[in-house]
């Protein structure tokens, strides 16, 4: 596979004629999203853009009308797949929590895998989540609609651990989240375990991120990170508008929500780092991006290997010893 890294180019800035015109595009591209979402969630939306509205109010209601969201056991399915898949596929020995210490990169609204290393017995954790609204996990409406099901389904697939209430407690005492992104985050250990799903995709800097990430993560640390290299609006064509078009303008027609970087990019991105990390590809569809018409970028920078990957798992390939012991 061609590993040729491509430089992201800079948000547009200082012209206004350009401006105007990524709020149009962003603007129609929002309201065919809007269709799609329960009424509720989008009163919530709404409200939130309201200059008078009480902003943590709005957001908890938001997150409670977020199907997706309050699922409660979506982060958990996704992590034992990808567990799996590396210890079917890569000789990977499951991740063992206990005394760890953790950072999750991303870990959404409601804390995501942060909080099943809590309750399989991580020292302390911390997540870097620039959507993070505080004492979000307290709120009596999440309590009901997320924590006391999501604490259900880890019993079920973790065994009784630690009841509800300890887990709450647990939580208050081991995890802490910042409303910062990665480039800013100060964990204060570091890290033995370093999670992510789906949201190195989403960091702008990512080079820089994964610099800074290498300063707080143990010499060997174990990484887990799906990344999803699609447009995250069309499963059945997920690379449809993305290659269609070169970065610029894909950013100026759907925003920056995606920075665009391929497999090979964000592989040299984390050698470069010195993470150490290997790839392993999980989902490679070459039809869909040949059924593209590939703009001229992309056909010059990326083989067609590389442009066809959907997702991928970026990870710390084991070495002959088992995991070393808590010390
Ligand atoms: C697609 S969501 C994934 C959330 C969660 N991990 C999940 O799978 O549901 C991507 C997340 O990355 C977060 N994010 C964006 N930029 C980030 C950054 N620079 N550092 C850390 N997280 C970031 C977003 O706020 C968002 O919650």
């Amino acid at each position: 596979m061609l590993r040729r890294p491509v430089a992201i180019s800079p948000p547009c800035r200082g012209n206004v004629n350009r401006m105007n015109l990524s709020a149009l595009g962003n603007l129609s591209h929002r309201l065919k999203l809007v269709g799609t979402l329960p009424p509720k969630l989008v009163a919530a939306k709404i409200a939130k853009r309201l200059p008078w509205s009480n902003k943590r109010a709005v957001r908890i209601a938001e997150i409670v009308h977020s199907p997706k969201d309050r699922e409660a056991d979506r982060l958990l399915g996704f992590f034992r797949t990808q567990e799996s898949f590396l210890v079917e596929n890569e000789g990977w020995a499951p991740i063992d929590f206990t005394g760890r210490n953790v950072l999750e990169i991303g870990p959404g609204p409601l804390g995501g895998l942060s909080l099943m290393a809590v309750f399989r017995g991580a020292e302390r954790v911390y997540g870097v989540e620039p959507d993070w609204v505080d004492d979000v996990l307290t709120d009596p409406a999440i309590e009901d609609a997320y924590l006391r099901p999501h604490h259900n389904v880890l019993s079920a697939a973790f065994g009784n651990l630690m009841d509800y209430a300890t887990f709450r407690t647990r939580l208050g005492e081991r995890l802490k989240i910042d409303a910062v992104g990665l480039s800013d985050a100060t964990p204060g250990f570091a890290a033995d375990i370093v999670l992510s799903n789906s949201c190195l995709e989403h960091i702008g800097d990512l080079p820089d991120a994964l610099s800074a990430l290498v300063d707080f993560t143990a010499d060997d640390a174990r990484h887990m990170h799906l990344v999803n290299f699609g447009n995250h609006r069309d499963r059945e064509a997920p690379f449809a508008t993305i290659y269609e078009m070169p970065p610029d303008q894909y950013r100026l027609k759907y925003g920056a929500h995606i920075n665009l970087l391929r497999a090979s990019d964000v592989f040299a991105a984390s050698a470069s780092a010195g993470l150490g990390l290997s790839m392993a590809i999980v989902d490679q569809p070459v039809e869909k991006a040949e059924a593209v018409d590939l703009h001229p970028y992309w056909r010059d920078n990326y083989e067609m290997d590389d442009l066809a990957v959907r997702t991928a798992l970026y990870f710390t390939p084991m070495s002959n010893e088992t995991e070393s012991p808590i010390p």
